[in-house]
């Protein structure tokens, strides 16, 4: 989602590890090469030039879009690749499904590819590079997008808003080198209606239910994603907190405050028409509480029940980049996409593989941990339990800690971050993180070493103990006003993935330099080169990555092409006058090399 939605702070902690700037620490490299004086020579603008396109090696071998080309009404891509359009917008979800008709009604769009489309996942049927699921997620879709009017006019109006949101399994297939939806048993959609299950220290705690008894429903604003080893998806629920709204005066809580509850939201008007997103209905005062989760779906059991896991903490979750730690203990890193918000890790209790023998979920059983970045390059990982005798003074249970893990989170003292979107966990288990921007960062720390930070930067970390440890060590990969002025230009990275080869993408969603749309790049994290393979079409984010398991195809999302506005995009359509509609990329090498090379 565009910084307008997440770039307003909701944190009052005042938590501020560092306070002084000339402690400044750019990279441990830097500081090892050039001294504090290189790191304060940073804090000039344009000071030192990207390292982009300063060394080349052979990791990225593709012809990179020219700025020049990069800002066209059509996506432009690198000559030496190819790429079609896939599952837009109310596209059937089956071949035979009703087609797209704007605007769409509430039936149709429950059996329709929803809208936002961001974080998403290919998984091959029987291993195959041509047949698979692809799992994504819906984002938003603004009212004036969807419905063609800015406020419900009834409660169907909010019905197809409800199911334009949430998450679409959707079977496809290469038939004669094109990409197709195919007829399954396995496609549906999960939206905001949709019965869910928790599970969990908080699964049964008072905070997730409601005076109306009724059994939970639904996931919303579905942004970044995960995978698990045992081949489930995660969706993750970014924000949650504006299709609340209050119909009658209403004043929020400390902890509804401090996830951004407001009687405004965003102004959906979803709790017009239905209570359960009326902040001021006494039946669903804890609603609000039953979403910031991250949430799993098995693609394969179409008749299960989305599981939000309570374990992993409830905030702005971005994505969930699942690893495997040693002794085979699952470790998820995840971020909350707000300024000044933090960077969490959980960790399970046992090897994943003997849990799931005994019958227990590894997302369920485990450590949550925030994040807090010394100015020394060197970071720890503070657990969020009740231990911790900050936290047992003020919470009563372990499901309290995880309903309301970011005032657990400020107690710690962990590290207010620049807006940390993806995380991605790269072979040489170096985990990266994009923080996309902070306009509001009036002072400066050593891991965000700008104020403002209008263009962002990656972050890079190592835990001790290959994953398990409580302590890491940093450093800033790339700091995105570094790029200005030069042919790898960029700003706002949101999207990373860290492929097997020691490839960073970077997806962006932003206002870019020298009239570029939003756009795919490619790092080589070993020498710091980027290369552009992609970019959009105005008002769309470049958001969402997936490849099949031979890496030759790839997947990516474009999201709300022309802001929704037929004046500034028709994309995918070349008709004038046509709505855009959020689509799929799926892009391939010519020579059938692997995508990114
Ligand atoms: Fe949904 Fe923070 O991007
Ligand atoms: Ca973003
Ligand atoms: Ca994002």
């Amino acid at each position: 989602m565009t910084e307008s939605h997440d770039d307003m702070p909701a944190n009052p902690s005042g938590n501020r590890p560092f306070d002084a700037v000339l402690r400044i620490r750019l990279s441990r490299r830097e500081v090892l090469g050039g001294g504090l004086a290189a790191a304060a020579a940073f804090l000039a603008p344009g000071a030192l030039r990207a390292t982009a396109s300063a060394s080349k090696g052979d990791l990225i071998g593709f012809t990179p879009v020219a700025v020049a080309d990069g800002g066209g009404p059509r996506p432009a891509i690198s000559p030496d690749y190819d790429f079609q359009v896939l599952v837009p917008w109310g596209d059937p979800l089956q071949p035979g499904g009703p087609a797209f008709r704007w605007p769409p009604n509430a039936a149709d769009q429950a059996k329709q590819i929803g809208i936002g489309h961001d974080g998403l996942n290919f998984f091959p049927i029987d291993g195959a590079n041509n047949h698979g699921l692809l799992v994504l997620n819906h984002e938003f879709g603004r009212n004036s997008h969807v419905l063609g009017k800015r406020t419900p006019a009834s409660r169907d109006d909010v019905r197809v808003s409800q199911h334009a949101h949430g998450v679409s399994v959707v079977a496809i297939r290469r038939v004669d080198g094109r990409w197709l939806t195919v007829a399954s048993p396995f496609a549906r959609r999960i939206h905001v209606n949709t019965p869910v299950t928790f599970s969990g220290p908080a699964a049964d705690h008072p905070l997730l239910r409601t005076e109306s008894s009724d059994p939970p429903r639904g996931t919303l604003n579905n942004c970044a994603c995960g995978t698990t080893p045992w081949g489930t998806y995660l969706t993750c629920e970014e924000n949650f907190q504006g299709y609340f709204g209050a119909t009658r005066p209403w004043q929020a809580s400390e902890a509804e405050a401090r996830y951004g509850l407001r009687a405004k939201g965003f102004g959906y008007g979803w709790e017009v028409f239905d209570p359960r997103f009326d902040l001021a209905h006494p039946d669903h005062a804890n609603e609000a509480n039953r979403f910031g989760w991250v949430v799993e779906i098995d693609p394969f059991a179409p008749d299960s029940a989305p599981v939000k896991r309570t374990a992993l903490g409830r905030f702005k979750h971005e994505g969930a980049a699942v690893t495997e730690g040693r002794d085979g203990r699952l470790v998820a890193y995840m971020a909350d996409d707000q300024a000044f918000e933090y960077l969490y890790k959980f960790v399970s209790d046992d090897d994943w593989r003997t849990m799931r023998d005994r019958g227990e979920s590894p997302l369920d059983h485990g450590r949550l941990y925030v994040a807090r970045f010394n100015d020394d390059g060197r970071g720890d990982w503070l657990e969020l339990t009740l231990a911790n005798p900050a936290l047992a003074d003020r919470f009563g249970s372990q499901a309290e800690v995880l309903v309301h893990a970011r005032i657990a989170a400020d107690l710690l003292g962990a590290t207010p971050m620049d807006r940390p979107e993806w995380t991605s966990v790269a072979p040489d288990g170096r985990v990266y993180c994009a923080l996309t921007n902070n306009r509001a960062r009036r002072a400066p720390d050593a891991a965000n070493p700008l104020a403002p930070n209008p263009d962002g930067h990656i972050i890079r970390w190592r835990d001790a103990d290959d994953h398990l440890g409580t302590t890491f060590t940093w450093d800033i990969f790339l700091v995105a006003q570094d790029t200005h002025g030069t042919e790898a230009t960029f700003s706002d990275p949101d999207g990373v993935w860290a492929d097997p080869d020691g490839r960073l993408f970077i997806l962006t969603d932003g206002g870019q330099q020298a009239g570029l749309n939003n756009q795919l790049l490619v790092a080589d994290t070993a020498t710091g080169e980027v290369r552009r393979l992609l970019t959009g079409v105005p008002g769309c984010e470049v958001t969402g990555i997936a490849t099949t398991p031979d890496r030759r195809t790839a997947f990516v999302n474009l999201q709300h092409p022309g802001n929704g506005d037929p004046n500034k995009s028709t994309f995918p359509s070349t008709q004038p006058g046509a709505v855009p509609r959020d689509a799929t990329i799926v892009l391939w090498r010519k020579d059938g090399g692997i995508v990114g090379s």
